[in-house]
């Protein structure tokens, strides 16, 4: 029995341009600056994520990402003991970022949740990269769709925000949880457009919206494209013209 819920979230306040989350995955705070710089007013929610916060000046660069007045999502990926955890937290819930991701059982997220303030915990469900046979080593059958939705329901009880999920899975997510879970969904690729990377579980971006997606995370598609600015601004379009229907 999911507890009453704590985390209501108004769609409504949510602008279309806040849905799409660009993830800064280069190699360096400057190259970072850099691409955002060329992005320009086409996207205003930004991922950092491991990359950057192993190569130094990630706190340097949330802080300049803020001041600009966008948001941002520290995609740390937590997972340790929930003391750690919970320590990890409270020192990040200063530092101006919105969402942080979280690995686990429901006593990290439970710990995770304890500190969180105005950050927004997001569980990550099961990486969007991950295929049968990366599931098949996690034991003999395990189901992607089950999996997902444990995870999401001990996500709820856990006092967190949301979850990371593949645009496959947020229909059964939303399904079942409604507007008690945001839905952040990375993965996002061209329709008919087999990836040629490590995502395997994609969907495009109307049908991750169409799923039940409150945000999108798109990182290569954007950064890898020849005007990062224009693909950012197409993705926009499409967002504005799923949410003006
Ligand atoms: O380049 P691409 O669009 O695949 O980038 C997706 C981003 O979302 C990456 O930064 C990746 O770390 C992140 N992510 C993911 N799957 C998750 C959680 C985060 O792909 N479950």
């Amino acid at each position: 029995m999911i507890p009453a819920p704590m985390n209501e979230l108004s769609p409504q306040a949510v602008s279309p341009r806040e849905r799409l989350i660009v993830a800064l995955d280069v190699p360096s705070a400057a190259e970072a600056r850099a691409l955002v710089e060329r992005i320009g007013d086409a996207a205003c929610f930004y991922k950092i994520g491991l990359e950057l916060f192993t190569s130094g000046g990630a706190f340097e660069l949330l802080e300049w990402l803020v001041a600009r007045g966008n948001k941002v999502f520290a995609d740390l990926k937590l997972y340790d003991i929930p003391e750690t955890v919970r320590r990890a937290v409270a020192n990040l819930r200063a530092s101006g970022a919105s969402f942080l991701t979280v690995h686990g059982q429901r006593s990290v997220l439970e710990a995770a949740a304890l500190e969180k303030g105005a950050l927004k915990i997001l569980a990550v469900t099961v990486l969007t990269s991950f295929d049968k046979s990366d599931l098949a080593e996690m034991g003999p059958g395990v189901d992607v769709g089950a999996l997902v939705l444990g995870r999401a329901r001990h996500a709820l009880e856990a006092g967190c925000d949301g979850v990371i999920s593949s645009g496959l899975e947020a229909p059964a997510i939303k399904a079942e949880f409604g507007r008690r879970l945001l839905v952040v969904t990375p993965g996002i690729r061209a329709a008919g457009n087999r990836p040629a990377d490590d995502q395997k579980r994609t969907v495009d971006v109307a049908q991750a919206f169409a799923n039940g997606a409150d945000y999108i995370v798109v990182g290569r598609p954007v950064r890898d494209a020849a005007d990062p600015r224009a693909a950012a601004a197409a993705i926009q379009a499409t967002i504005g013209s799923v949410f003006a229907r």
